[in-house]
């Protein structure tokens, strides 16, 4: 598994060179179904790459990728379940707050989960039961009371129905702890959880890709990972995501 960690980690960054070299115009940009959501050739060029390099490294597993147009069951054996670029918006205004999210699910369960963000040369991992990591330290959610704490939130962008009630729950949870922030990227909002530079996130429907390696690390930092109400995640359907250090 040590082996296979690295291996993904080379092919990640090398990823993650194509998201930083990458070469703006209007041309890369096409709209998907659904309010502001947008693919990019880097999008689909890097998800092939990670498709390719993912199922030499594991022949015997399927790919789910976010842009792929049939999703395979990830109940049988191995899957890998990717978000080639999550943070597609800022990837597409440069706002330099994107990254590309790799986990391998067991029979349906997180059993390795790297999120790497190219901007910062930050490479967050995890293996199940074997703890959670920033370029290879260990790390840990913080121990930080809500009222002490940070809370990321995402709108959910794509699920108008979903809006008002995002921000009536961000209003509540500004009005309890320190502050506020809406990331862009909801695995580095995950991992920020887990690294302790955030303590509450949540959003109210989010795809398997957006938080399959994200949850995995959280809960090997020590931390909480839900639907918003309270029942364990599902990685073969969106759901909504609670995640916290658990204070
Ligand atoms: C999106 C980001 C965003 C979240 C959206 C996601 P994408 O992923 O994670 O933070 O609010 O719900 O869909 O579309 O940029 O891969
Ligand atoms: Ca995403
Ligand atoms: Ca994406």
């Amino acid at each position: 598994m040590i082996n296979l960690e690295n291996e993904i980690q080379l092919l990640m960054r090398e990823c993650g060179s194509i998201m930083t070299e990458a070469v703006r115009d209007s041309s890369m940009v096409t709209a998907k179904e659904g309010h502001a959501n947008f693919v990019t050739t880097y999008d689909k060029a890097i998800q092939e790459k990670l498709r390719e390099g993912l199922l030499k490294l594991k022949p015997d597993a399927v790919f789910v990728g976010e842009e792929e147009d049939i999703h395979p069951s990830i109940f049988d054996g191995l899957a890998f379940v990717v978000d080639p670029i999550d943070g597609t918006t800022n990837f597409i205004r440069d706002y330099k707050q994107s990254c590309i999210s790799v986990a391998l699910l067991e029979k349906g369960v997180p059993v390795l989960g790297l999120v790497y963000n190219p901007y910062l040369d930050e490479m967050f991992t995890a293996r199940k039961g074997g703890g959670a990591f920033l370029n290879g330290e260990r790390i840990h959610v913080s121990d930080l009371p809500l009222e002490l704490g940070i809370v990321l939130f995402g709108t959910s962008p794509y699920y108008p129905e979903l809006n008002k009630k995002s921000f009536d729950l961000a209003y509540d949870y500004f009005k309890n702890a320190l502050d506020i922030r809406r990331s862009g990227s909801s695995a580095l909002d995950l991992c920020s959880i887990a690294s302790g530079r955030a303590e509450v996130f949540f959003e109210l429907r989010l795809s398997p890709w957006d938080y399959a390696a994200g949850s995995l690390i959280v809960t090997e930092a020590g931390g909480k990972v839900t639907t918003a109400e309270g029942e364990p995640l599902r990685f073969d359907c969106p759901c909504s995501v609670l995640a916290s250090n658990g204070k």
